[in-house]
């Protein structure tokens, strides 16, 4: 990875974990992310929003590795990222998917000691042998998994298959997954999709309990009130390109948000606003 310098040219201070500078994503004829500036400082929780098809999750594949960027190059924790997703998790960043991605047929334990073998030393040849150093390393993987999930609230479900938890539980256990990896930066997509009210409080808890850890956090959500609850700032994405950018009230506030979110009915911008300040 080259080192760069990612001072602020805004004079924004604070320290920068990860900027992404003019990032566009094309798939053919269509440009999914136009030209996204953003940036993430040091224990910061920053939210993501914009209607369905706005270009988040893209954005999060090409701020991840999954993707290189058509153009534009995202810059973390002081060099620029190589499009290689166990390189970006090896550099400190993790994530959960929009789409639940477990192993299913594993135990939550070991989809989380799954995270953590990124991190371990064995190789094939000690996994075979299976000598001391690798039954040290596998018991601290163990422990160290079972903390964590202890941590999201799962410690329950250790022995549990992990296609059988229910489903606010699967999206939990994704993020203890992450975590095993030692992130310094965690990604979520859509964590609270499919979650009841109750889950949601839950998961906003957790979340501010991992950013409690010194961790910063991207958080891309529909759920206003989870988002603006949640987030130091929030960037609304609106057909690839940075609509707004700012404080969960100065997004709230703005009219052009609501009109990108639900529509340009004032009937429906009305009832966005009620919701927003329930
Ligand atoms: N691999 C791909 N190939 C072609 N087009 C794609 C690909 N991935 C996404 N797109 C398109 O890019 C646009 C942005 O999609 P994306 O999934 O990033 O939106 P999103 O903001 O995450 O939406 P949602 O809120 O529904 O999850 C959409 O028009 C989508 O169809
Ligand atoms: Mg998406």
């Amino acid at each position: 990875m080259t080192a760069v310098d990612t001072a602020p040219a805004d004079g924004r201070t604070g320290e920068a974990m990860l900027v992404a500078e003019d990032v566009t994503m094309r798939f053919g004829g269509l440009t999914a992310v136009d030209s996204v500036n953003f940036r993430v400082n040091r224990g910061e929780i920053m939210g993501l929003i914009g209607p369905n098809g706005a270009g988040k999750t893209t954005f999060f594949n090409c701020l991840t590795g999954l993707y290189l960027p058509t153009s534009g190059r995202v810059v973390f924790d002081g060099a620029v990222l190589p499009p290689k997703p166990r390189k970006v998790v090896l550099a400190g960043m993790a994530r959960t998917f929009q789409n639940i991605r477990l192993f299913g047929n594993m135990t939550a334990l070991e989809n989380v000691m799954v995270g953590r073998y990124c991190r371990t030393s064995a190789g094939p040849f000690t996994s075979i042998i299976r000598g001391p150093k690798f039954r040290r390393e596998e018991a601290a993987t163990r422990q160290r998994a079972q903390e964590l999930l202890d941590f999201v609230g799962l410690g329950h479900t250790t022995d549990s298959l992990a296609r059988n938890l229910p489903y606010g539980d699967q999206r939990r256990l994704e993020i203890a997954r992450a975590l095993a990896t030692d992130p310094k930066l965690l990604l979520l997509d859509e964590p609270t999709a499919g979650m009841n009210p109750q889950e949601t409080r839950q998961a906003e808890e957790l979340i501010f309990k991992i950013r409690d850890l010194g961790l910063a956090i991207v958080v891309i959500e529909h759920d206003m009130r989870f988002i603006f609850t949640l987030c130091d700032r929030v960037l609304c994405l609106v057909q690839g390109k940075a609509l707004i950018e700012g404080t969960p009230a100065e997004v709230q506030s703005d009219p052009r948000v609501i009109e990108a979110y639900i529509g340009t009915g004032p009937d429906d911008a009305s009832e966005l606003e009620k919701e927003l300040e329930s």
